[in-house]
């Protein structure tokens, strides 16, 4: 049974005070839920201390959002895997969309992050998704099994038990466009089919297959009941409690 994962990733948003402020509403609005679901949220870099320190007792847990994979040195403005895992994080963000296309990351970078995170043990939850164009020029399977190909390359069976896959159709983060359940299921069915031939069934079976691209409260419950889908990777209504707490809510009743 795989275990449904309820993420939340804060992208280039919130102060430290409502960092803290949220951090904290998450920890008393889903402490009966993550008995159920596990809860992972992403903040800023600047913030992941004080915000692991308003989480510090629950079970809500806090990634990175991104990392370089090399070690500490002379890499100016980066983050290194090294320093997440010093501050206590154990999970790392890779090949989000915004980093593949707004700071154009490549497969081969990004599989670089992959491996990195693995060897360090974190659990690597990597990005997938295909623009507009693609999906409209009946590309989105040829584009996952590239990114698949891509990011998972030279990463073994055993080490997949550390990977969480989110599929985030570029057209529908931040738009409002959310994936209907039915292109959402259709894209995780054929992602998990990827991990069988690539891997072997046990791999598909227990890996988890999150959905990305305005998840909302509204949708959630929809999205989550797929039987591909395994969780969310929530970014604008991860932001405030009120409109993050119902979709956790939505997985624990997905998960009973
Ligand atoms: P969104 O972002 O929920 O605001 O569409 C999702 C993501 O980019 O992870």
């Amino acid at each position: 049974m795989r275990r449904y994962l309820i993420s939340g990733n804060w992208k280039m948003n919130t102060t430290r005070a409502t960092a803290v402020e949220l951090a904290k509403a998450l920890v008393s609005g889903a402490a009966a839920a993550t008995d159920q679901v596990d809860v992972l949220i992403f903040p800023p870099a600047p913030y992941l201390i004080p915000v692991q320190d308003a989480v510090a007792g629950s079970a809500i847990q806090v990634g990175g959002q991104n990392a370089y994979f090399a070690a500490p040195g002379a890499f100016t403005g980066e983050v290194a895997l090294d320093m997440l895992q010093d501050i206590g994080c154990e999970s790392v963000l890779v090949g989000h969309s915004e980093r593949r296309h707004v700071f154009g990351e490549t497969d081969e970078l990004i599989n670089q992050k992959v491996k990195a995170g693995l060897e360090k043990g974190f659990q690597v939850v990597l990005c997938v998704g295909e623009l507009i164009e693609e999906r409209q020029a009946q590309q989105t399977e040829a584009v996952l099994d590239r990114q698949m190909a891509g990011g998972l390359a030279g990463v073994s069976a055993e080490q997949m038990a550390s990977i969480v896959i989110a599929y985030e159709p570029v057209w529908a983060i931040g738009t409002g466009h959310t994936a209907s359940p039915e292109q959402a299921e259709s894209a995780h069915a054929h992602l998990r089919s990827w991990l069988t031939s690539h891997y072997n069934a046990q791999v598909a079976e227990a890996t988890r297959i999150l959905y990305g691209g305005s998840v909302k409260a509204s949708n959630a419950a929809e999205l989550l009941g797929q039987p591909n889908v395994d969780g969310a990777l929530v970014g604008g209504a991860s932001l405030k409690a009120a409109d993050f707490l119902p979709i956790i809510e939505a997985g624990v009743n997905a998960a009973g």
